[in-house]
C-alpha cells in the first residue's frame, strides 16, 4: 500500500497504531485511517545543518527541531558536556547528530568544523549562526575589550562561518544561512 493512502475506517486491515518512531505508521481518525510516511513528510530530509551555540537555549531547540525534520545536525559550541548531551539525546530519538567543540571566534575552529562536517555527512546545506553572548557576560561592557568580545562572538563569527560555509554550499546548489 503506498504511503499517504487513505481508506474508510471500516475497511482498514488493522486499527492498531504502529510505533510512531518507525518510518511509516497509521493514524486512526474518526472516519479514516491515514498511512503516514514519516520520512516523506520531513521538511529537512537528507539536509545537513550546522547549528552554532547548539548546546544550550534556542540553539539546542533549533538542533532538536532540525533533527526531527530529518536533517543531520552538527552542534558547534564551546560547551562540550552540554553539546554532547544534546547530540546523544537526538540520536536516542532516532535523529542524526554530532557535537564538534567549536569557538566561533576562531578561524581554525571553523576550518575544523566544516571539514568534520564534510567528512562525516558529505555536504553542508544549512548554517545557523546562533551562538551569541550578551553584554552581561563580558564584564565591563563599556570597555573596549568588552566591545571587542561582543563583536567577535556576535558579528565576526558570522563572517568567518558564512565565508567558509558558502564554499561548500556552492557545491550543493540549494542552501540556507540563518542568522539568529
Ligand atoms: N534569548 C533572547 O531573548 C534573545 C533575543 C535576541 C537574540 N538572541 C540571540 O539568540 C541566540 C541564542 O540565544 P539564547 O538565549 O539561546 O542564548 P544562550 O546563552 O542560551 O545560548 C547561547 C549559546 O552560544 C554558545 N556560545 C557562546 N559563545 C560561543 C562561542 N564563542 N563559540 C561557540 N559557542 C558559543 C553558548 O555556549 C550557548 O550554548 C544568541 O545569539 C542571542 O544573542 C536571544
Amino acid at each position: 500500500m503506498p504511503a499517504g493512502t487513505t481508506f474508510p475506517f471500516h475497511a482498514q486491515p488493522s486499527n492498531r497504531l504502529q510505533d510512531p518512531s518507525t518510518t511509516s505508521f497509521a493514524i486512526a481518525t474518526d472516519k479514516r485511517v491515514v498511512l503516514i510516511d514519516r520520512e516523506r513528510n520531513m521538511r529537512l530530509k537528507d539536509k545537513v545543518a550546522i547549528v552554532t551555540g547548539g548546546a544550550h537555549g534556542m540553539g539546542a531547540a533549533e538542533a532538536r527541531l532540525f533533527a526531527k525534520e530529518g536533517a543531520a545536525v552538527v552542534i558547534a559550541d564551546v560547551l562540550q558536556i552540554e553539546g554532547e548531551a544534546v547530540a546523544t539525546d537526538i540520536c536516542a530519538n532516532h535523529g542524526r547528530a554530532m557535537f564538534v567543540k567549536t569557538d566561533v571566534t576562531s578561524e581554525t575552529a571553523w576550518d575544523h568544523l566544516i571539514a568534520t562536517t564534510i567528512t562525516t555527512y558529505g555536504k553542508l546545506d544549512i548554517l545557523v549562526n546562533n551562538a551569541g553572548i550578551s553584554g552581561s557576560s563580558v564584564g565591563d561592557e563599556l570597555a573596549l575589550a568588552g566591545w571587542e568580545k561582543l563583536m567577535a562572538v556576535n558579528a565576526t563569527s558570522v563572517f568567518l562561518g558564512t565565508a567558509r560555509a558558502a564554499l561548500e554550499m556552492a557545491k550543493t546548489g540549494r542552501s540556507s544561512v540563518v542568522n539568529i
